[in-house]
């Protein structure tokens, strides 16, 4: 059955397009100049397609092709195909940091979707925040709508061995740091990494973000880690338009799809991925716009109970493409089978059990079972609370040398990011491997925007002597690609009062991954003297976004959203001037 055929009473196009008098020509002359014929406003779904293609955004360059595809999709199944730009997030790119711009983006693209003539649509997205962005805005809107993410470059090869983006680039670095490697060198596997189309390819938000997406329902089965260049994405394209149409008709809207279990289906996910922590605040974002009351003790609960299955860079060996090979997302389902709830709804109709029926784990070297796994129950990110992290922080065990996942040192602690850069490489610099490396300033309204930089470089006298991993503290974040013992998202961070701020050089820190703690070892009555001489917080930005974010953004445990932002205000615009 055709899509115009199953009728358009109360189609939320109609009201814009299939009006009589002087509001319905309004829309549609207009529309009638882009070329469209009289065939387009016949009562058929209108399904727009949010592209966040860009020359800014190198991981999202092909999604132009994929928005092709979608619109042959649409119009094969009978729908109208309006594709917009939305505010893309290039993550390379971004200053001072990609994460200022996700709510951006997700309140933009919740603000299109409600202000115009359409009955659903599909999302391209991409690079690291761009995802998530969409899952807040969906959620918020909840107009039927379908995701589909721009699937990972190929593996990256460099002199006979397979490299991974990010997860290699720390390693070269600090080896070009070390003097292990050249110039020279360095540079030749810059261009051996990236050598096609799509996002980063190894486990980090990009890729942990497309899984996610795939887990909680909301695009194609196997749509997360085909890659990018492979043409089964173009067909991928053109099937997500179609069901595009089927959702706009059927009505079946992200609210039942992003259910709290299909959320608990999102964190099974991450932890048997090993994927990244950010995931940690944008799941908490995402349920704090559909009112679930997630909080980062359930995703402890849950996550410390789930091994390590896929085994992909930056906690194990292989790439997203050997993942793809292996059967992706729905092949890790099956793996997770007896622990998912399988009878969460998705965007195909069907349920996530019955998405996975005609899949199959194709590499149990690359996803392996439950009984076999790269890593043990509790590996993924943990969540620790103690008096230096009141909301907690977090801390992902598998990226970590377990010998530091309990430790007791001395802190060597900095105001800023830039305060600790300028001393790294003195050969003189007071640091052992004992060493607990605090840096604060960098949470979502000190920094702001919450920087990716918690896997701080190891200091250059340390490097020299041959350690490799040190306990590291701080309010950032840290690239998904990233490794070492970092415990991040501490909050509240240090710009908003947490004790954070009150930690000194020299002040004994207790991190006590198994107990859940982290703590520095002073007394009460120091603590209360030290916050009586804190100095008044710094003036927010003058103006402009940075000065609505610094004033609004929530902390690390409410998913650095901004609290105007929680929660969802639905498909229908305040009023019509016609
Ligand atoms: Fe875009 Fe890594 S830079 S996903």
């Amino acid at each position: 059955m055709s899509a115009k055929n199953l009728g358009s009473t109360g189609r939320r196009s109609s009201t814009w397009l299939g009006d009589g008098g002087k509001a319905g020509f309004i829309a549609r002359h207009h529309l009638r100049q882009e070329g469209l014929s009289s065939r387009q406003f016949d009562g058929r779904p209108v399904i727009g397609i949010a592209n966040t293609w860009s020359e800014l955004t190198p991981c999202n360059i092909h999604l132009r092709g994929l928005a092709e595809g979608a619109r042959r999709g649409i119009q094969q199944a009978g729908g109208t195909a309006l594709e917009f730009p939305v505010l893309s997030i290039g993550e390379p790119f971004m200053r001072p940091t990609s994460m200022l711009y996700r709510n951006l983006m997700a309140m933009e693209l919740e603000e299109l979707c409600r202000a115009n003539p359409l009955d659903a649509v599909v999302v391209l997205t991409g690079c690291d925040k761009t995802t998530p962005a969409a899952l807040m805005a969906l959620a918020s809107v909840d107009l039927p709508s379908i995701v589909l993410t721009g699937g990972p470059m190929l593996n990256g090869r460099f002199r006979g061995r397979t490299v991974g983006s990010g997860t290699d680039v720390w390693k070269m670095s600090e080896s070009l740091r070390s003097g292990e490697i050249s110039q020279a060198d360095f540079t030749e596997f810059e261009s051996a990494l990236n050598r096609s189309a799509g996002h980063c390819m190894t486990m980090g938000t990009a890729s942990t973000m497309a899984s996610i997406t795939e887990a909680i329902g909301m695009q194609l089965p196997n749509a997360a880690a085909l890659p990018a260049v492979d043409s089964r994405r173009l067909v991928l394209a053109e099937d997500t338009g179609a069901r595009a149409v089927e959702l706009a008709v059927e009505g079946l809207r992200p609210s039942a799809i992003m259910t709290r279990e299909a959320l608990e289906n999102a964190i099974l996910v991450n932890a048997a991925c090993g994927g990244s922590t950010n995931a940690i605040l944008h799941l908490l974002a995402i349920a704090g716009r559909l009112g679930i009351g997630l909080t980062l003790d359930d995703i402890d609960a849950i996550t410390s109970r789930i091994p390590l299955l896929v085994d992909l860079m930056p906690s194990g060996a292989f790439l997203m493409e050997d993942f793809a090979y292996a059967g992706g997302v729905p092949a890790l389902l099956h793996e997770l089978s007896a622990v998912i709830h399988g009878d969460a709804m998705t965007v195909t109709g069907r349920t996530l059990a019955e998405n996975i029926v005609p899949f199959r784990n194709d590499d149990s070297a690359v996803i392996r079972p439950l009984s076999n796994p790269v890593q043990p129950a509790g590996s993924g990110t943990a969540v620790l609370r103690g008096n230096l992290a009141p909301d907690g922080a977090v801390i992902k065990v598998s990226a970590a040398d377990p010998a530091l996942l309990t430790h007791l040192g001395p802190a060597l602690v900095f105001d800023s990011l830039e305060e600790y850069l300028a001393v790294m490489g003195d050969p003189e610099l007071d640091v052992t491997a004992d060493t607990v490396l605090v840096v604060r300033g960098c949470g979502p309204k000190g920094y702001p925007g919450m920087p990716e930089v918690g896997n701080l470089p190891l200091p250059q006298r340390l490097l020299d002597a041959g350690v490799t991993d040190l306990v590291r503290i701080s309010d950032a974040r840290m690239s998904g690609t990233a490794f070492g013992a970092c415990v991040l998202h501490v909050a509240p961070e240090s710009a908003a009062g947490g004790p954070l701020a009150l930690v000194r050089t020299g002040d004994m820190v207790c991190l006590d991954v198994p107990n859940r703690r982290l703590d520095m070892l002073v007394d009460l009555a120091e603590l209360a003297r030290r916050r009586a001489g804190l100095p008044p917080s710094a003036p927010p930005a003058d103006r402009g976004w940075t000065r609505l974010y610094t004033e609004h953004v929530l902390q690390a445990d409410r998913g650095v959203d901004l609290d105007f932002l929680v929660g969802a205000s639905g498909d229908r615009p305040a009023r019509s001037p016609f």
